[in-house]
């Protein structure tokens, strides 16, 4: 019996996460697959309970589990707390006990959605990148301070990187690139900051190993801007914690939709899914929300974390069918749509036919 625990979070964390429930509903109930969910507290929901964003109580539940479904955290509500307990350390927390030092951010332009990117057809329609971002190191976790001294006020964080921080994701982007298009890109800064120069060093003593991958080098400023002139012309794209952060959001909208993107966390212990979306408050609670990058999050821990491939291509199936039946959520049309609720019930309403595939 596969153990899922789900961490619905804060904003529209719990409507997306109602989705996902039905899914996983589906796959036990009609395909048979042996597994039982449980619900425990993260973020702003686990700070209201227990006063910190990642209680002890769901550390032991997640660290003792197959996978971890996770919302979204984070909201106004809680700006103006103490800066050690924000809704946002909880995920920095749970990444860093878990372990997922690989995150995995797909961003494939689909052609029921091609009209929906700010981008122009004839540049973006094809467009199929991974971006594997460093997920546990980096300035995100780097020695950090905010202070005063003789009066003048000071802040650092450090970007500290050791070779096998490194290594250990350059393999798994380079098997990536093996099971795609075999071409790895390197993204750094690597003509002014040392930890970039590390980087490329050990990727490329890497890439020895993987003479079948073509790989090349970028610099993040020049990337940002060829990620939008010629997309196609990625494939893998490796990078560190903080550029994988700010390069992902610009692909999931190259894509279209930040509805609709789902990510993997994937380290020594149970790997982390969730979309790549935020908590979105100003939605919150008004069946608006897009479940689909929840629902494709579902299928990548159904693929990764079940082994049920053929179920989590069914998933997969089932998304894509709805979106060409020409339905869509608010944030995907000016015109009619449906609701968070009838987007998730029209995907297993489709999953349902799908069965006996
Ligand atoms: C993300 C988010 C987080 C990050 C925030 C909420 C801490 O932006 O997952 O991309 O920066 O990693
Ligand atoms: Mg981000």
């Amino acid at each position: 019996m596969k153990k899922i625990i789900i961490l619905p979070g804060d904003g529209i964390g719990p409507e997306i996460i109602r989705q996902a429930d039905k899914v996983f509903n589906y796959i036990a109930e009609e395909e048979k697959i042996p597994l039982t969910t449980e619900k425990a507290y993260i973020g702003g929901a686990a700070i209201d309970k227990y006063g910190v964003p990642f209680p002890k109580k769901t550390e032991e539940k997640c660290l003792s589990s197959d996978a971890v479904l996770l919302g979204a955290v984070g909201g106004p509500k809680w700006d103006d707390i103490d800066p050690e307990i924000r809704p946002e350390k909880g995920l920095l927390a749970i990444r860093k006990a878990l372990g997922t030092y690989a995150n995995l951010r797909p961003a494939k332009m689909r052609d029921s959605l091609v009209h929906h990117s700010p981008i122009k057809e004839e540049i973006v329609s094809g467009t199929d990148i991974m971006i594997v971002r460093e997920l546990t190191g980096g300035i995100y976790f780097g020695k950090r301070e905010k202070g005063e001294r003789e009066g003048v006020r000071f802040a650092y964080d450090v970007e500290h990187y050791d070779e096998g921080e490194i290594s250990r994701i350059a393999h798994i982007a380079f098997k990536q690139a093996r099971m795609r298009k075999r071409h790895l890109t390197l993204v750094d800064k690597a003509n002014v900051l040392d930890s970039s120069k590390l980087w490329r060093e050990v990727v490329k003593e890497i890439a020895e190993e993987y003479e079948d991958v073509k790989l090349d080098f970028m610099y993040v400023d020049n990337a940002s801007m060829q990620l939008i002139r010629r997309p196609r012309d990625f494939d893998v794209v490796l990078t560190n914690n903080i550029f994988g952060d700010i390069l992902s959001d610009e692909m999931s909208q190259i894509t279209g939709s930040i509805g609709l993107l789902s990510s993997i966390s994937a380290g020594e212990g149970p790997w982390l899914y969730e979309p790549i979306h935020g908590s979105a408050p100003d939605i919150a609670g008004k069946n608006l929300a897009n479940p689909l990058g929840t629902i494709l999050s579902v299928a990548e821990l159904v693929r990764n974390s079940l082994g049920e491939e053929g179920i989590a291509l069914k998933i997969e199936r089932a998304v894509e069918e709805t979106l060409a039946e020409g339905y869509r959520t608010a944030d995907l049309t000016k015109g009619e749509y449906v609701g968070c609720e009838e987007m998730g019930d029209l995907v297993v309403e489709k999953l349902r036919k799908l069965k006996g595939l």
